[in-house]
């Protein structure tokens, strides 16, 4: 599915009821994008919907099961646990070909969360990109931007968003996105970088705790504008 140029393409937010999904969608709710909040209950994603809605003037926020939700978008966001990467990724792997994935999965393994742990073969979000194959363009995104600051819409989010995918139109797509959200999108090469972005957000947590700050982040110097564009 080619995104059209000059229309914003509707969004699905797989685990959209949780504190990631929920900021990002609120945000590109708010930017003028539709998008859905999906869940494994459509109950919950339709109270989550309504709540924000209620709580944020200007949302437009709705609510559907994952499936429903990515079968209706052209942007597909991910936003579940590690653990649950994966199968959530099966429920709705026959409704996503040809769309982009957007994936912000960080491979934590509770307890220990504040050290690094990458998953067999480096990067969870690469394998999501060998589940799927070639027809689905996957993309890694958002992994160091802490929830905490996604629904604080009175403060500007000073973490930039590493954008890794194989596609550069994808990626600029969610480079958008992250534009549309009010944080800095960087291209960040292809998918197999997305290891360090991944790794990265343990290191986040683990200064959180040590400074006792809500949401470390980081921030890349040296580019001139808001973003350097494909490499
Ligand atoms: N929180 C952060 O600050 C942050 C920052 C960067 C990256 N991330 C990454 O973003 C992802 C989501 O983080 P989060 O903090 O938003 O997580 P979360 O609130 O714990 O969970 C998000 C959603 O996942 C769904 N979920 C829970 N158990 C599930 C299961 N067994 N099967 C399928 N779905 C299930 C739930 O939705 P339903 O019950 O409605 O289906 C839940 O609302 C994670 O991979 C995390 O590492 C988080």
């Amino acid at each position: 599915m080619k995104i059209s140029s000059g229309k914003l393409p509707k969004i699905a937010v797989l685990g959209g009821t949780g504190d990631q999904g929920g900021g990002l969608a609120l945000r590109w709710s708010l930017a003028g994008y539709h998008v859905t909040l999906g869940s494994r209950s459509v109950e919950r994603a339709s109270a989550m919907a309504d709540q924000l809605n209620k709580q944020y003037k200007g949302a437009k926020l709705e609510g559907a099961g994952n499936r429903v939700a990515a079968s209706a978008a052209e942007v597909v966001v991910l936003t579940v646990p590690y653990k649950f990467q994966r199968a959530t990724v099966e429920e709705v792997c026959e409704v996503i070909d040809g769309k982009i994935l957007v994936d912000v999965t960080v491979p934590l393994m509770p307890p220990k969360v504040a050290r690094v742990h990458l998953p067999e073969g480096g990067s969870a979000v690469v394998s999501i990109q060998k589940l799927l194959g070639s027809s689905v363009r996957v993309v890694s995104a958002f992994q160091n931007v802490s929830a905490q600051h996604l629904r604080n819409l009175d403060e500007p989010i000073e973490c930039d968003v590493l954008v890794c995918g194989d596609d550069v139109e994808a990626r600029e797509v969610v480079i958008d996105l992250a534009k549309a959200g009010r944080m800095r999108g960087v291209h960040a090469g292809p998918l197999v970088n997305s290891v360090v972005a991944e790794a990265l957000t343990s290191i986040l947590i683990g200064i959180n705790r040590r400074y006792k700050v809500p949401g470390a982040g980081i921030s890349i110097t040296g580019l001139s504008g808001e973003t350097t564009g494909p490499r």
